[in-house]
C-alpha cells in the first residue's frame, strides 16, 4: 500500500505539472481526489491494515493528498496567469500605430462661389432671404405680370404638381420679389439665392435643376444706374478690375426697361476663338450671358401695394452655375452636378 500511495503521488504530481488548461486541471482533480478517485480507492482498503500500520499509512495518505492539493493550487495560479498573459497579448492594442486617415471634404465649388457672391452683396447692405421651391403659379407667373398663355407657363417647360397648373416647382427665383414686397415696405434690399427647375434636357450648359440668385432693391429714386453699379461691383470683385461686361436690351414681363448682362468669355477673352478654333465656351460669341435684370415694372410694384409714383426699384436674376463656371474656369455644367471627387478636389 505504501508503494501504491507513492506511485499515486509521483504520477499525480507529474500529470499536474503537465496539465496546461483549467479544464485539464479540473479533470485531474476529480480523477485524483474525487469520491471515485484513485486516492479514495486506496483509502477504502485501510480497514484491512493492522493497528500499527494504519496510522502510518493514514499519515502517508494525508501527506499525498496534501501534496496533490498544494500542487493543484499552484498549477491553478500558474495556468490562470498564463491564460491572462495570452489574452492580454492577443488583445493588445498598439497605441503607437498611426490612425487611418479619414478623407476630409470641403465646400462644393458652387457653394464657394455662392458664398463669395453673398459676401459681396452683404457688404453692399443686402439682406439674404430664403423662400419655397414649391411655389404657387400666382407668385411664379401671374403677379410677375406673366400672362396666361405665355410660353414659359407651358407644361413642356414647367414642372406642375396640380391639374389646374396652380402649384409648381419655381422656374425662377423672381417669385421672391413678390413674397418680399408684399410683406415689407421700402427701402427693400434683398438677395434670394435658391434652386429653380425647368424641363431642360441636361447638356453642357443646361440642367433641369439649377441655381439662381435674385436681387431686389426698392426705394425712392432708384435708377438703372444703381442697377448697373451693383452688378458691375459684383463682377469686378469676383473677376478683377479688368473684367469687361456689357448690358443688352431685353424683355422680361416684370421689369421695364429690361436688360441682360454678359461677361467677356473667360476662355477666349472676347475674341471668340481659341487656337484658330471657335471657342467652345462662348460658341464664338466672345461673351457669356450671365443674368437678366431691369427696373421693377410699375404693375408689379402696384400689385404688392407699393406706390410706383413714389418708389422705383431694380431686380436681377443671375445664374449661379454660369457664374461658377466662369469663376472656376469649368467648361461643362454637368461636372458641377456629377460630384466626382476627382473633379471636386481641384478646388
Ligand atoms: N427671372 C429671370 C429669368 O429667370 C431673370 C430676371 C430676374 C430678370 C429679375 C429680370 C429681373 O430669366
Amino acid at each position: 500500500m505504501k508503494q501504491q500511495l507513492e506511485n499515486i503521488r509521483s504520477q499525480a504530481l507529474a500529470a499536474l505539472e503537465q496539465a496546461s488548461t483549467p479544464a485539464a486541471l479540473e479533470e485531474l482533480r476529480v480523477k485524483l481526489l474525487g469520491k471515485k478517485g484513485e486516492l479514495t480507492a486506496v483509502l477504502k482498503q485501510m480497514g484491512k491494515l493492522s493497528a500499527e500500520e494504519r496510522p502510518v499509512m493514514g499519515q502517508l495518505a494525508n501527506s499525498v493528498r496534501a501534496a496533490i492539493e498544494e500542487t493543484l493550487e499552484k498549477r491553478k495560479t500558474e495556468i490562470s496567469a498564463a491564460v491572462l498573459e495570452a489574452k492580454l497579448e492577443s488583445e493588445a492594442i498598439d497605441v503607437t500605430i498611426p490612425g487611418d486617415v479619414v478623407p476630409l471634404g470641403h465646400q462644393h465649388p458652387m457653394n464657394m462661389v455662392l458664398q463669395e457672391v453673398k459676401d459681396i452683396f452683404v457688404g453692399l447692405g443686402y439682406q439674404i432671404v430664403d423662400g419655397p421651391e414649391v411655389e404657387l403659379a400666382d407668385y411664379n407667373f401671374t403677379r410677375l405680370n406673366i400672362e396666361e398663355g405665355h410660353p414659359s407657363r407651358d407644361r413642356s417647360d414647367t414642372f406642375y404638381f396640380t391639374d389646374d397648373d396652380s402649384v409648381l416647382l419655381r422656374t425662377q427665383t423672381s417669385p421672391m420679389q413678390i413674397r418680399v414686397m408684399e410683406n415689407a415696405k421700402p427701402p427693400i434690399c434683398i438677395l434670394a439665392p435658391g434652386r429653380v427647375f425647368r424641363k431642360d434636357e441636361a447638356d453642357a450648359t443646361h440642367s433641369p435643376m439649377f441655381h439662381q440668385i435674385e436681387g431686389l432693391v426698392v426705394d425712392e429714386h432708384i435708377t438703372m444706374g444703381d442697377l448697373k453699379g451693383a452688378l458691375i461691383t459684383l463682377m469686378k470683385r469676383l473677376y478683377g478690375e479688368d473684367l469687361e461686361v456689357r448690358f443688352r436690351p431685353h424683355h422680361f414681363p416684370f421689369t421695364e426697361p429690361s436688360c441682360e448682362m454678359d461677361m467677356q468669355c473667360h476662355k477666349c477673352h472676347g475674341t471668340g476663338e481659341v487656337g484658330g478654333q471657335v471657342c467652345s465656351t462662348c460658341h464664338g460669341e466672345g461673351w457669356i450671358e450671365l443674368l437678366g435684370a431691369g427696373m421693377v415694372h410699375p404693375k408689379v410694384l402696384e400689385g404688392c401695394g407699393i406706390d410706383p409714383e413714389k418708389y422705383s426699384g431694380f431686380a436681377f436674376g443671375l445664374g449661379l452655375e454660369r457664374m461658377a463656371m466662369g469663376r472656376l474656369k469649368i467648361n461643362d455644367l454637368r461636372l458641377i452636378f456629377d460630384n466626382d471627387t476627382r473633379f471636386l478636389n481641384q478646388f
